[in-house]
């Protein structure tokens, strides 16, 4: 009796390890399955970015408005059908989230190496990871082993991305929410100090006209009452945001401005010297340094670029790490696009 009731604990005990170590994200996970995943994913990001250097910030920023939404589960890929509306048309997205041919791209190339083995979402993990070391930031393990959700929600969306009106108690509360802290907000929000590291690189390398080679955008629609409204705002940055963005609600919504100011002859120049300056463009950004509890963070960054590189790493992978679906759940879709 006692004999058996410890080879049930013994199976119980086995069954408990094995079934939470396979709902685990891994390192390796393809390593046997698909033994070519990281270069031919590299590859075809590396190409894409060579074309246009701002898909990769396009391609990092889908990871994040995936993972936000549900965890990271490829729903965002997802084009509408009879039964849901997809998450491309969400407020965050519509107009805004770009790269789902890239992505097509990816998966393409993935399938042909190995088929149907390699999720979507573990997709948007690699690129976005790819995309920041192409970019000259610094790289990773990314951990995978995620499976594609079978539906999106179009409300889940709206609902939890933050918008860049948010204050910094709204920013703070969702990370919070998702397991991420003060700390994870900002160094994942500093991502353009990264990107600016490359600007100088390619402007330096390829010696190309300044404004083409600018990294991550953004439209006027989302800064438009921060450079007309704000106070907490460099008088002269709002200035020159001002001439290439009019006051008036209905024109010029999709403009671009980059992110980063552009002063490419500079090499002091970054996101968080940006913030500490009141140059911030999107409302978001500047709460993240405006008298809060993450000034000191900001200020810390902006004094010691490695901190910043190595919380910013340990953020994206926190970030990957939200509720993923493991094991049997969800399904490797064979188009990013359609559930099976
Ligand atoms: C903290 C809250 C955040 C807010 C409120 C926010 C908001 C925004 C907005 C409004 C834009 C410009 C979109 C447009 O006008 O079309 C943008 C661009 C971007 N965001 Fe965020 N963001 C946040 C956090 C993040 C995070 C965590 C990441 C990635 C780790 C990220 C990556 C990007 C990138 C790369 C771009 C440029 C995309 C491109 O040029 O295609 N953002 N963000
Ligand atoms: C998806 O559905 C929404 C809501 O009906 C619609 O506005 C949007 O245009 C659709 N998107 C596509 C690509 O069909
Ligand atoms: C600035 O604020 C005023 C008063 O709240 C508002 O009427 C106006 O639309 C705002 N302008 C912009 C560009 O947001």
């Amino acid at each position: 009796m006692a004999c058996f009731s410890n080879l049930g604990l013994t199976l119980l005990l086995l069954v408990v390890v094995l079934g939470s170590s396979s709902a685990k994200l891994s390192t390796n996970f393809y390593s046997k399955s698909c033994p070519n995943l990281l270069s031919t994913v590299k590859s075809t990001v590396t190409s894409a970015i060579n074309k246009e250097p701002r898909m990769g910030a396009s391609l990092l920023r889908l990871f994040f408005h995936d993972c936000f939404v549900n965890g990271c589960d490829g729903s965002l890929l997802l084009d509408n059908t009879s039964s849901f509306t997809g998450e491309k048309n969400a407020n965050p997205n519509r107009n805004s989230a770009r790269g789902f041919d890239v992505v097509d791209n990816i998966k393409s190339a993935v399938e042909n190496v190995c088929s149907g083995v390699v999720s979507c979402a573990d997709i948007l993990a690699i690129a976005a990871r790819d995309s920041v070391e192409i970019l000259g930031g610094l790289t990773w393990n990314v951990k995978l082993g995620r499976r594609d959700a079978r539906t999106a929600s179009q409300s889940a969306a709206n609902n939890g991305i933050p918008p860049p009106t948010s204050n910094l108690n709204q920013l703070i509360s969702r990370f919070n929410a998702l397991g991420l802290s003060a700390r994870d907000l900002v160094a994942l929000s500093g991502l353009s100090s990264l990107l600016q590291l490359h600007k100088i690189l390619l402007l330096t390398v390829s010696s190309v006209h300044a404004g083409s080679h600018t990294i991550g955008q953004a439209r006027c629609t989302s800064f438009r009452a921060r450079i007309y409204n704000e106070s907490n705002i460099d008088s002269s940055f709002a200035q020159t945001r001002q001439r290439s963005c009019p006051r008036a609600t209905g024109s010029g919504a999709n403009n671009l401005a980059p992110l980063d100011i552009q002063t490419p002859t500079s090499f002091d120049n970054n996101y968080f010297k940006n913030l500490v300056n009141n140059r911030g463009l999107l409302h978001s950004d500047q709460q993240l340094f405006n008298g809060g509890s993450t000034d000191s963070i900001v200020r810390g960054y902006s004094n010691n670029p490695s901190s910043f590189n190595s919380d910013f790493a340990s953020a994206m992978i926190k970030m990957g790490d939200i509720s993923p679906l493991t094991g049997s759940q969800g399904e490797i879709r064979k188009n990013c696009r359609r559930v099976n």
